[in-house]
C-alpha cells in the first residue's frame, strides 16, 4: 500500500506538472502562430518585394524613353538615318563595317570603333546612364547602353559592343514591333554583371521609326535597392530563383544561374501556387520558408522567377525569443518541481506524522500497552482524534484493572467456602472420622465431592488464565522425564478411560528428559488429553499419545478418532472461552479456556501449539516443548 505521504508528495508533482504541461503548450502553441503570423507577414514582404523591383526597372524604363525624345538622340538619329539613307548600297556597306568589327580581338578598338565610343551622345549615354552611380547602392545602375539607327546599325554605345549590325538579333526586332522588349536576365560578358536587357523602340516626333536603343539594366542594383527597403532581419535571406532552379539573385554569396535544384526547399515550392510558406528542416538549420510568384507583374511577369524569403528557425532566427522562452520554463520548471517537491515533503509530514503517531498509538492499545506516550501539537482534527485514542487508553487501562481486581476477589471469594466442602467431603468418606455412611449417603458425598473438585480446577483455569493474561505465572523448572509424564497423565483418568472402553495407545521414546515445568506441562497434556476421552465414542474411542525428539525439543501428539472439529470452528478452538456448540460439547462441560492456557502455556515454555482435524474422523493436537527452557525463560 502506499503511504500517505507518498501520495501527497505524488498530488504535489501532479499539479505542478500539469502546469508545466499547460506551459509548454502554450509555448508550443505561441511558436505555431508566431511561424504562420511571419510566414503570413513575409508573403506580403516578398510581394512588396516584386514590386519594389518591378518598380524599380519601370522608374529606368521611363527614364530610358524619355531620354530617347531628347534632341540630342533624335537629331543624331535623323542625322545617321538621312546618311544611310544616301548610301548607294546600305546593307553592303553594314555588312563590311560589321566584318571589319569583328575580325578584330575583343581588346581591340579600332579608329572607327572609338568614333561611335566617344562622339557627343555616347559621352551623354556614359554620363546620364552607365557612370551614373546610385548613391544608395554605391555602383551604377545600368551595365551597358547602345543605340542604333532606323538600320540597325550602331550610332553610340557606352562601350564596345560585340557587334555592329543589331537587325540580325531578334529582340531588335520585336522592340520596333511592340515598342518595347524585355528579355530575360542574362550575363553580360563586356559589362561582367547579370543585366536585364529592355530595347525601346525610338520614334520621331511624327511617329516615324528611327532607331532602338537598348541597355543593360544591372540586375543587383535593382534587386538590392529593394532590399534596402524591405530586408529585415540578419537572420533573413531573400532569393530570387528561376522556375528551373537557377539562382539569379541571393543576399548570401552566390553565383549568377547557380544550379539550386537539387536543394531540399526547392522541391517543395509548388509550382501551381502562386504563394506559400513552409517549414524546412534541413541538415543544419530549420527554415520558414516563404515563396512568391510575381506573375501578375508586366515587367516581371515575363521573367520566371520565384522570390523566396528564408526565415532561420532556431537560436537566431525568428523563433529566438521562444525557443529562449521554452529553455527558461524549462529552467523554472525544474525549479518549481524541486519547491514543489519540498513543499510536498514539508506538507505531507504535517499531515502523516500524526496518522502515523496515530497508527502507533493504536497498535500499543491494541497490545494493551496503556502507556504508550506519543506528543501531539496542533489542534486539528487528527489531534482530537489522538487525543480522544489517548482517554479511551486512560479508560482501557482502568476497566482492565478494575476487571483484574474483580477477577482475584470472585476467584478468593469461591475458592475460601470450597476448602471446607472438600474437606469435609473427604472427611465424609472416612468412617473412621465421621462414622459410617448408608450407601445412599455415601454416593451423596461422592458427588458433592466431584462436582466441588471439579469447581476448584474451573476457579484453578479461570485464575491461571488471568495469570496468563497479566504475565504473572511463575514457573518452576525441574527435570521431566517424557515417558513418566505422559503415562502418569493416563493413569488419572483410568477410571474414564475405562468406563467408555477407550483404547489408548502411547508412543514415547525412552528416556526423554527436558527440563521444565513439569506442572504445567502436565496440566496441558490433561487438558489436551480430557478434550479426546470427552470427545471420542463410547467403545470404539482411541487415543494414540505420541512423544519424539525433534531438533532441541519434544513434538508431543495426542491424537484421537473423535467427532473432529469443524473447518470454520477451527480457527477459535485456542480463544479463550470458545467451545463449539454441540450435544457433546455441553456433556463435555468445561468453560472453554482450557486450550486457550495451553496455547499461553507453551508459547510462555518456548513451544508452538497447533491442531489438525476432520469432521467425524478425528482430530490431532501437536505442540512442541524446548528441552532447555530454562535458559529462555530467564533471560526473558
Ligand atoms: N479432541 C477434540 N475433539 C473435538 N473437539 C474438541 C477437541 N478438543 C477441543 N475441542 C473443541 O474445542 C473447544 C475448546 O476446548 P477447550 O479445552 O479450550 O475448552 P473446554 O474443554 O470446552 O473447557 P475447559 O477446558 O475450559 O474445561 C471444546 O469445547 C470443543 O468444542
Ligand atoms: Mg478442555
Amino acid at each position: 500500500m502506499i503511504g500517505i505521504r507518498t501520495i501527497v508528495i505524488l498530488i504535489f508533482l501532479l499539479i505542478t506538472s500539469l502546469f508545466i504541461v499547460q506551459a509548454m503548450y502554450s509555448v508550443t502553441v505561441g511558436q505555431d502562430s508566431i511561424q504562420q503570423s511571419v510566414g503570413q507577414s513575409s508573403v506580403l514582404l516578398a510581394h512588396d518585394m516584386a514590386r519594389f523591383v518591378e518598380f524599380g526597372i519601370t522608374v529606368k524604363i521611363d527614364a530610358l524613353i524619355d531620354y530617347s525624345k531628347t534632341s540630342l538622340i533624335q537629331n543624331a538619329l535623323l542625322k545617321s538615318n538621312q546618311k544611310f539613307s544616301e548610301l548607294e548600297n546600305v546593307q553592303a556597306y553594314i555588312t563590311q563595317q560589321d566584318d571589319d568589327w569583328k575580325s578584330v580581338s575583343d581588346e581591340t578598338i579600332t579608329p572607327f570603333m572609338q568614333s561611335l565610343i566617344s562622339n557627343k551622345v555616347s559621352e551623354s549615354i556614359r554620363k546620364n546612364f552607365v557612370e551614373k552611380i546610385n548613391p544608395r547602392i554605391g555602383h551604377s545602375v545600368f551595365a551597358e547602353v547602345f543605340i542604333t539607327n532606323a538600320y540597325g546599325a550602331n550610332i553610340a554605345q557606352s562601350g564596345k559592343t560585340t557587334d555592329y549590325r543589331q537587325d540580325d538579333e531578334d529582340w531588335w526586332h520585336e522592340a520596333r514591333k511592340n515598342g518595347i522588349n524585355i528579355d530575360k536576365t542574362e550575363y553580360d560578358e563586356s559589362a561582367k554583371t547579370d543585366v536585364i536587357p529592355i530595347e525601346i523602340k525610338i520614334s520621331d516626333e511624327n511617329g516615324n521609326f528611327i532607331g532602338i536603343l537598348k541597355a543593360g539594366l544591372s540586375l543587383r542594383s535593382i534587386i538590392r535597392e529593394a532590399e534596402i527597403f524591405t530586408q529585415s532581419d540578419i537572420s533573413t535571406e531573400v532569393n530570387i530563383i528561376t522556375e528551373k532552379g537557377n539562382i539569379i539573385y541571393s543576399t548570401k554569396a552566390f553565383s549568377f544561374k547557380e544550379d539550386i535544384s537539387d536543394q531540399s526547399f526547392f522541391n517543395k515550392l509548388q509550382s501551381d501556387q502562386q504563394e506559400g510558406f513552409f517549414v524546412n528542416e534541413g541538415k543544419f538549420k530549420t527554415d520558414l520558408v516563404v515563396y512568391v510568384r510575381p506573375n501578375n507583374l508586366p515587367v516581371l511577369g515575363e521573367q520566371d522567377w520565384i522570390f523566396v524569403i528564408k526565415h532561420q528557425i532556431g537560436k537566431v532566427g525568428i523563433l529566438s525569443g521562444m525557443i529562449t522562452l521554452r529553455e527558461n520554463i524549462i529552467i523554472t520548471s525544474a525549479i518549481i518541481v524541486g519547491i514543489a517537491l519540498g513543499i510536498g515533503i514539508i506538507f505531507s509530514r504535517g499531515i502523516s506524522n500524526p496518522i502515523i503517531k496515530l497508527t502507533y498509538l493504536a497498535k500499543e492499545i491494541g497490545k494493551e500497552n496503556f502507556d504508550a506516550e506519543i506528543t501531539i501539537k496542533g489542534r486539528g482534527e487528527i489531534a482530537e482524534l489522538i487525543n480522544n485514542m489517548k482517554d479511551m487508553g486512560t479508560k482501557l487501562k482502568k476497566a482492565k484493572r478494575q476487571k483484574e481486581e474483580f477477577i482475584s476477589m470472585i476467584t478468593h471469594e469461591l475458592k475460601t467456602p470450597l476448602t471446607p466442602i472438600i474437606g469435609f467431603c473427604q472427611a465424609l468418606g472416612d468412617p473412621k472420622i465421621l462414622g459410617t455412611l448408608t450407601p445412599k449417603q455415601k454416593d451423596a458425598v461422592e458427588t458433592i465431592s466431584k462436582n466441588a473438585n471439579r469447581l476448584q480446577s474451573m476457579i484453578g483455569d479461570l485464575l491461571d488464565s488471568h495469570r496468563l493474561d497479566f504475565h504473572k505465572i511463575k514457573f518452576n523448572f525441574n527435570e521431566v522425564n517424557v515417558v513418566e509424564l505422559i503415562n502418569s497423565v493416563i493413569n488419572n483418568y483410568e477410571k474414564e478411560i475405562k468406563s467408555k472402553k477407550i483404547q489408548v495407545t502411547v508412543d514415547a521414546e525412552p528416556l526423554i528428559l527436558i527440563t521444565t515445568d513439569k506442572q504445567r506441562i502436565e496440566q496441558v497434556l490433561t487438558n489436551i488429553f480430557v478434550n479426546s476421552i470427552d470427545f471420542v465414542s463410547n467403545n470404539t474411542g482411541k487415543i494414540f499419545v505420541k512423544a519424539k525428539l525433534q531438533n532441541d525439543s519434544v513434538l508431543f501428539t495426542i491424537q484421537d478418532n473423535g467427532t473432529g472439529i469443524p473447518p470454520e470452528e477451527i480457527d477459535r478452538v485456542f480463544d479463550s472461552f470458545s467451545q463449539i456448540d454441540t450435544a457433546l460439547t455441553r456433556k463435555h462441560g468445561g468453560a472453554g479456556l482450557g486450550l486457550a492456557i495451553c496455547k499461553a502455556l507453551v508459547t510462555k515454555l518456548g513451544g508452538k501449539i497447533w491442531v489438525e482435524s476432520q469432521l467425524g474422523k478425528g482430530t490431532t493436537f501437536y505442540f512442541t516443548i524446548a528441552q532447555q527452557t530454562e535458559q529462555m525463560d530467564k533471560s526473558k
